[in-house]
Formats: C-alpha cells, sequence, structure tokens
C-alpha cells in the first residue's frame, strides 16, 4: 500500500522526495500546500500561493517500460483525477501543460534520482484573478477563476486521487508495462497541439499526430519532423499567433 504524507511547509517537495529518496516505496507521494522553492522546467520556478494550490510528489521506482513518456502519461493522469473529483474538463498542451480555458492550470516536472523518478506536481485551485494579475502570469488560472469551487479539503482529495493513478496497479498501470502507446488514443483526444502551428527549437510547422513514443509529429517546410524535447509555442495558446 503507498503512503500519502502531508507537508505544512516544505521547500519543494520534489526536492524533499529526492533527498529521502532512499526511504520511499514505489508510488509513495507527499504533498503541501505551502512550498518555498517550487521548481518548474527548464530551471524556472514555480509560484508559491500558500493555502491555493496543490504542491503533489509522487516517487516512482517500479518497472516501466517507457519512462522517457513519463511526463505525458503524468499529464492523463491528473486530467482524470481533476474529472473524477471537480468535475473539471482540461486539455494538454504537449507536453505536459493542462490546461483550462486556454490558460495554464497545472505544471509537471519529472526528474530522475539514480533510484527512480519524482514526478512533481503544481495544480492551482483557489487562486483568485487578481492574483494572477499581480503575479504577471496572465495565462495562468486556477480552478476556482476559471468558475469550478473546489470545495473543502479540495488539495487532500485531489492528493489521494492522484495517488490512486500513481500507485502500483493503479491508473497508469497499462503505461507502466506497456509504454505511451497504451494511452495515445486517450492522449491525442486531449492535446490542444494537433492540428495547430507550432514554433519548435530549430523550426516550425503543422501539427499532425503524436507518435507511439509521445513525439509531435509536425508537418514544416524541410519535410515532416519528430520533437521529444524542449519548449513548443502553440499558435493561439498563451497569446501565440
Ligand atoms: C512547470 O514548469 O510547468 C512545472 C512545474 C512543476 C511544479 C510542481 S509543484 C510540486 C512539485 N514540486 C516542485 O518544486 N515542482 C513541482
Amino acid at each position: 500500500m503507498s503512503r500519502l504524507c502531508y507537508l505544512p511547509v516544505v521547500d519543494s517537495t520534489n526536492l524533499w522526495c529526492k533527498q529521502h529518496a532512499d526511504q520511499l516505496e514505489d508510488g509513495d507521494a507527499v504533498y503541501s500546500q505551502c512550498q518555498t522553492k517550487g521548481r518548474g522546467r527548464l530551471g524556472r520556478s514555480w509560484q508559491n500561493a500558500p493555502g491555493s494550490a496543490l504542491y503533489y510528489t509522487v516517487f516512482l521506482k517500479g518497472e516501466m517500460t517507457d519512462p522517457a513518456s513519463l511526463p505525458l502519461a503524468a499529464s492523463l493522469a491528473v486530467s482524470r483525477a481533476l474529472e473524477k473529483v471537480f468535475g473539471a474538463r482540461t486539455q494538454i498542451k504537449w507536453p505536459n501543460d493542462l490546461l483550462i480555458n486556454g490558460k495554464k492550470l497545472v505544471g509537471i516536472l519529472c526528474e530522475g534520482v539514480p533510484s527512480g523518478i519524482v514526478c512533481g506536481i503544481g495544480v492551482n485551485l483557489t487562486q483568485s484573478k487578481e492574483f494572477w494579475q499581480k503575479a504577471q502570469l496572465p495565462y495562468a488560472t486556477s480552478l476556482e477563476a476559471s468558475g469550478i469551487q473546489p470545495g473543502e479539503a479540495a488539495a487532500e482529495r485531489l492528493a489521494k486521487e492522484l495517488s490512486a493513478q500513481f500507485a502500483p496497479g493503479g491508473g497508469l498501470e497499462a503505461f507502466r508495462q506497456k509504454g505511451f502507446a497504451a494511452l495515445r488514443q486517450e492522449y491525442c483526444a486531449a492535446c490542444v497541439n494537433l492540428g495547430r502551428r507550432v514554433v519548435f527549437e530549430g523550426g516550425e510547422g503543422l501539427v499532425k499526430d503524436v507518435d507511439g513514443e509521445g513525439r509531435l509529429v509536425v508537418e514544416t517546410e524541410a519535410g515532416e519532423r519528430r520533437v521529444f524535447t524542449g519548449e513548443v509555442q502553440v499558435g493561439g495558446i498563451y497569446g501565440q499567433l
């Protein structure tokens, strides 16, 4: 049985899991509502909103066929959990941002350690529109700012459902065993990039597909390109033309 532990204040739930990796079993997780040194993708920081967001990290160390696609699988797991717990319908901006009404609701940061992977998830629950204005993050949102009331004990309820997704034998078991191909259809149905123009590191073009390894298949003037890393700007999302 995986463990879920609440930390009233922490520097970063990802850092905490890395520091305690030798004591953690597959599927063990921690969560907090106050993170003083939250880490984002590509060396960025992640905004702290004490009491208004969920900061959750799960430690994964079991067999995994396709660990490189974990960020994509994790975004689907979070999307399922948000629908189940709050009835929220989200979309995925490749590889793993979750959007609601075109704004970022969830960020995910997966980091490898020698004994496994820590998968950190930040979910915006009740920050107000003014909070995002003040933080100068015009393309971020929360459940509440997008019209969904998360209700009592929202962080705890969501953390429990996330753990049900990530635990061994849980919602991501097919992914663990068969890799991204097992989730590809569900991922594509949620992915906002499909059919849109994107700018990636080294080119631009129209997204035709997401392949069985989780790569964006982009039709460019120079032919088809498969994109697996880096930042991708998507036409019509976050103010991109
Ligand atoms: C991103 O840049 O989009 C990824 C953000 C990931 C933030 C989460 S919050 C919980 C976990 N702990 C961290 O320090 N980062 C991740």
